[in-house]
């Protein structure tokens, strides 16, 4: 009974705290409350309450439901999970976001780092009552494997094995039978039959459909291989920021982005990109404004790669591959385009790169060839080559 009266007194004075501090983050509730969890209560620059709550051990998969206290009615700026790992392969121990979670609260920024996510860690719909809320999410360094997709489901084809009621001899010697097959005796098995079924696989992102305010999506440090086509539901139209890094990807699905259609900044670096072709954006593209491809296997982009990316004012494409500066790829944004880092890549400065000069982009990026102007940046070689 004490308990209770201790609860509700909390709670009024939590909700009386909404009232007097507005945006800012809630007082933190007594530990007891929330252990495992523990809250912290800082003050940032642009708000005097800035209220983080954090689980950084492994018991605390099982605790998920105590983020917010006994009360709940909690506004938290940071929820913050690290540390839950599963050390052997059973992976139906990997954390999964329970349903209804955060149902008592609201968030503006969660966090999880550092822990086993399961593939279906976002299908139980967990951000529910949180589309106003939450702004930004990072699932870093969590093992997830596989394809980045909305829906994921498959369709596989399966043969029904069919008892059959007659029965055919069976040949002793196969090798004899096989070697000439009108001799193998004749089957009178019915046609063979298929079953198939539907199957998820992949990284599921259509537990995201309740985040519809959010404009920050972190991935980095995964083992994410593949993009597919329409990876994100359109309820996350919201989103500006979109961090892929440091993960296995090498394949980008066309349309792969084109459901995000505020996106103004990509970060595929640290990937086994080779290639990637313009149709995974929408045409016209007038958001995205960086696109950072560093650290991945490009050799050639496609000509019309940056065509009709009307707001593009930076691409880093350091350390790939690149030989050639071609102006059909280059040329037709400049202007628009601020600056391009081709640095750590091999390029050939011969006459073609003379091009360049002719505008305002500033251009990083060092040469490889002729062995004259190895080291001298592009910009320096185009000035002194003379064609
Ligand atoms: C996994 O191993 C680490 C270190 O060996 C240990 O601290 C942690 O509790 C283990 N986690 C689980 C879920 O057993
Ligand atoms: C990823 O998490 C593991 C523990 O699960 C840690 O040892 C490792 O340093 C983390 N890596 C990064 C890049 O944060
Ligand atoms: C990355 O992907 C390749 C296949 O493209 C696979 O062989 C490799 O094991 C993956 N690496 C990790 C760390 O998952
Ligand atoms: C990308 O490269 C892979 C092999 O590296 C190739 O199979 C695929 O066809 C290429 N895609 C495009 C669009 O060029
Ligand atoms: C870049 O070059 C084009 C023509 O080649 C020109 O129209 C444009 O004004 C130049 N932009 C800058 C910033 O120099």
């Amino acid at each position: 009974m004490k308990y209770r009266v201790m609860e509700l007194i909390t709670c009024v004075l939590l909700m009386a705290s909404f009232v007097n501090y507005g945006i800012a983050g809630s007082s933190c509730p007594p530990e007891e409350y929330i252990s495992p969890w523990f809250c912290i209560k800082t003050s940032s620059s642009t708000q005097n309450f800035y209220t983080i709550v954090v689980c950084n051990r492994p018991e605390c998969k099982d605790h998920l439901y105590r983020v917010d206290g006994a009360a709940g009615h909690l506004v938290l700026d940071k929820v913050i999970i690290t540390g839950i790992t599963n050390n052997d392969t059973d992976k139906d121990w990997n954390l999964k976001l329970p349903s209804r979670w955060l149902l008592m609260s609201r968030v503006r920024e969660l966090e999880i780092r550092d822990t086993t996510l399961s593939d279906c860690f976002l299908c139980n719909n967990p951000f529910q009552e949180q589309d106003q809320y939450l702004k930004k999410l990072v699932f870093s360094n969590c093992s997830l494997k596989g394809k980045l997709c909305n829906e994921c489901t498959t369709t596989i084809k399966k043969l029904v094995t069919t008892t059959t009621t007659t029965t055919t001899r069976r040949p002793r010697q196969y090798g004899f039978y096989s070697r000439n097959i009108n001799h193998f005796p004749r089957s009178t098995s019915p046609e063979p039959k298929y079953e198939y079924t539907k199957i998820a696989n992949g990284i599921r992102m259509n537990g995201l459909t309740n985040a519809k305010s959010l404009e920050s999506l972190d991935l980095s440090f995964n083992a994410i291989e593949e993009i597919n086509s329409n990876a994100f539901p359109p309820e996350v139209s919201s989103l500006k920021i979109l961090v892929l890094s440091h993960n296995n990807i090498s394949v980008i699905s066309s349309a792969a982005f084109t459901t995000l259609t505020s996106l103004s900044e990509l970060d595929l670096s640290h990937n086994k990109l080779a290639n990637l072709s313009r149709n995974i954006f929408d045409s016209p593209d007038s958001k995205l404004e960086v696109l950072n491809l560093n650290w991945n296997r490009i050799s050639v982009l496609q000509e019309n790669m940056f065509s009709l990316m009307l707001a593009l004012k930076k691409v880093n494409i350091a350390h790939n591959f690149l030989q050639y500066i071609p102006s059909a790829t280059w040329r037709q944004e400049l202007g628009v385009i601020q600056t391009i880092d081709l640095s750590g890549n091999f390029l050939i400065c011969d006459c073609d790169i003379k091009w360049i000069l002719a505008n305002e982009t500033e251009i990083t990026g060092l040469c490889s060839a002729p062995w004259k102007f190895a080291y001298q940046p592009v910009k320096r070689a185009a000035a002194t080559l003379i064609c």
